[in-house]
């Protein structure tokens, strides 16, 4: 008996739209399908160039990679997504930080946002684009953007008095102050939030009339509680906007802020660093020239939650108040700490990438970073995680796997085997005399065959740290499967083993092929290696080409008898800790 096709069944469009025609047509549906040709821009927040690259940077720029790359897998058009990160170059912070390092600030900016551009091409963030808040082409938005705000009279001059955080960029009330002593033991002023010290600050400035966008914003939010993910951000965000929401100041007296865009038409005024950052998601799709809006509002931002309040309320309602829609969706993820506590400079614990993707390679820090990294709380990091991790996930598991289907002692044609239906039917419960199969085997076809659409369901709701466990648990089912049927102890002489064994091998490349396909997006090279192990062309990895197993579903399939790609050792080698310590002794 025919059944029909797993992937269809599992497809987007439901089960109940599986038509008999569907179910004879040679071209069957993907689980990406319904994502349809609309565009979508990914963003990462732009970094402050006051320090160095760290862990957590990667991480944002990470998550926003693989989201953008899964979704390359379901749309590959080259014009249908776009992914932009960069660097927040101007503000007080910066200023300060070059003058203490004793440069200009444009120096500071050119060396540190070089670092974050050589670290993201090194751990291949796919981005399209890469915006410096120092071009021409951004101040121009942002002075544009200033203009159409001004012009719609939501902005006007007065005084403002209040604590301002230069660490943070951000004005505080006096309920979110504290008093620490200080290094001489006076008591100094900061933030109940961060920590960091805060100054009192009075003058005139430029203030938005960010108090008429509550409504707004409201309405907006509820609108669809997808907004903000995951939801307790979301919830967060409803709660701020119980309280009293202000107006803002946006701009700074120059004598005191020179670092920065100055404001159109008085330049006694810089431009606030919050509101020229939050701009580049507009400068780098081209705005304000028109077609600026074929890529906006269909946007993702990827954030952290130390800055959610700029992204689901600042954001918005400067949007709105310069007639634009708000992003499509905020995604927020929380923080590394290291060894249970904060990274800071101070502390002396700040993780550096470079070195992690040395150590542990591109992929396999990708993987740790996205496997382990949970969005709704915050992470903690220690080195003997990544090894233990990474030895027995992508070593034993993954590698072991596809070196146990593949080696020459096993598969000596190195051909991909063909799948024996006498042996494997469709049909659960069948007996015969060639049936081999047991009934865990059919839970291992349902669980890789769910497996596309599961992981694309767990990406559509920023939870890739889910996605990479439900391919690690079905790596583990295939390892099982394999074990099951030990194919080393069956013959390929043998015309009543040989059937079974080509079946066992398939099943078990199968399986491994679509691991590589849904790995793509987090480890691409090693995705990359299996896959040519395998023999899957490039043309073959798309999610609307992932036909899992079709001979078990009726259908021919393109690998049988295919001969596989050639070896090149091991997919990923144990860097069990002497490894890890020695690659470490050798850097330093
Ligand atoms: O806030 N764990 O820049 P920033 C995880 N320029 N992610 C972390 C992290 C940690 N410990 N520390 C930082 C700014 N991040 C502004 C943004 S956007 C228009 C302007 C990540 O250099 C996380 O994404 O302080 C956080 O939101 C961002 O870096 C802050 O980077
Ligand atoms: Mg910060």
């Amino acid at each position: 008996m025919l059944r029909i096709p797993a992937f269809r069944v599992l497809g987007r469009t439901g089960a109940s739209k599986v038509s008999g025609a569907r179910r004879c047509s040679s071209r069957p549906l993907g689980v990406g399908d319904d994502a349809g040709d609309a565009r979508a821009f990914f963003t990462t927040p732009i970094f402050y160039v006051n320090a160095a690259p760290h862990i957590g940077h990667l991480y944002s720029a990470l998550l926003a990679d693989a989201l953008c790359r899964h979704r390359r897998l379901r749309v590959p058009s080259a014009t249908a997504t776009r992914f932009s990160t960069g660097t927040d170059e101007h503000g007080l912070k910066i200023q300060q930080a070059a003058a203490a390092a004793g440069l200009a600030p444009s120096e500071l900016c050119d060396r540190v946002s070089g670092q974050f551009q050589q670290l993201f091409r090194e751990a291949g963030i796919s981005s399209t684009d890469f915006i410096r808040t120092t071009e021409a082409r951004h101040r121009t938005a942002v002075q544009h953007f200033w203009g159409v705000l001004k012009s719609r009279g939501l902005l006007y001059k007065g005084l403002y008095e209040g604590w301002y955080c230069a660490s943070d960029e951000c004005f505080l009330p006096e309920a979110k102050v504290a008093r620490q002593p200080g290094p001489s033991g006076d008591l100094c002023p900061v933030s109940l939030e961060s920590g960091h010290p805060v100054s009192w600050t009075k003058e005139e400035n430029y203030i938005f009339r960010l108090s008429q966008f509550r409504d707004p914003l409201l309405r907006w939010l509820r609108g669809d509680p997808q907004t903000i993910t995951p939801a307790p951000f979301y919830q967060a965000v409803l709660q701020w906007l119980e309280e009293e929401l202000p107006d803002l100041s946006v701009s700074r007296r120059s004598s005191h802020l020179h670092w920065g865009i100055p404001v159109p038409d008085d330049d006694s005024q810089t431009i606030y660093v919050w509101l020229d950052a939050l701009v580049n998601y507009l400068t780098v799709i081209g705005y304000p020239n028109a077609h600026f809006s074929s890529w906006w509002p269909t946007t993702s931002h990827i954030i952290g939650k130390d800055i959610l309040k700029f992204h689901a309320i600042y954001w918005p309602a400067l949007l709105l108040g310069a007639g634009l829609s708000p992003p499509h969706r905020i995604y927020v993820h929380s923080h590394w700490t290291v060894c249970g506590q904060k990274m800071s400079k101070s502390l002396g614990n700040v993780i550096d990438p470079r070195n992690c993707l040395d150590r542990y390679t591109v992929d396999g820090f990708r993987y740790f970073l996205l496997r382990q990294g949970v969005p709704n709380w915050d992470c903690d990091y220690y080195d003997e995680k990544v090894v233990k991790l990474l030895d027995s996930e992508l070593a034993d598991a993954l590698g072991g796997l596809l070196n146990r289907c593949t080696a020459s002692r096993i598969n000596p044609s190195g051909i991909y085997p063909a799948f024996c239906t006498n042996c494997f039917p469709s049909e659960p419960g069948l007996v015969g005399p060639s049936v081999r199969v047991q009934a865990e085997d059919y839970a291992l076809v349902n669980a890789v065959a769910s497996l596309p659409k599961q992981v694309t369901d767990y990406y559509d709701n920023f939870q890739i740290y889910k996605a990479l466990e439900a391919v690690s648990n079905c790596v583990r089912q295939t390892n099982g499967f394999v074990q099951r049927h030990a194919p080393w102890k069956l013959n390929w002489e043998s015309p009543v083993d040989a059937p079974w064994l080509g079946t066992v091998l398939h099943v078990a490349l199968e399986c491994l092929r679509v691991f590589g396909t849904l790995l793509q997006p987090v480890t691409p090279s090693l995705a990359d290696k299996l896959l040519s192990r395998l023999g899957v062309s490039a043309t073959e990895r798309g999610l609307a080409e992932l036909y899992f197993l079709p001979r078990y579903y009726g259908h021919p399939c393109p690998f049988e008898g295919r001969r596989l790609g050639p070896e090149t050792g091991l997919l990923f080698p144990r860097l069990d800790q002497s490894r890890a310590w020695l690659v470490k002794a050798h850097r330093t």
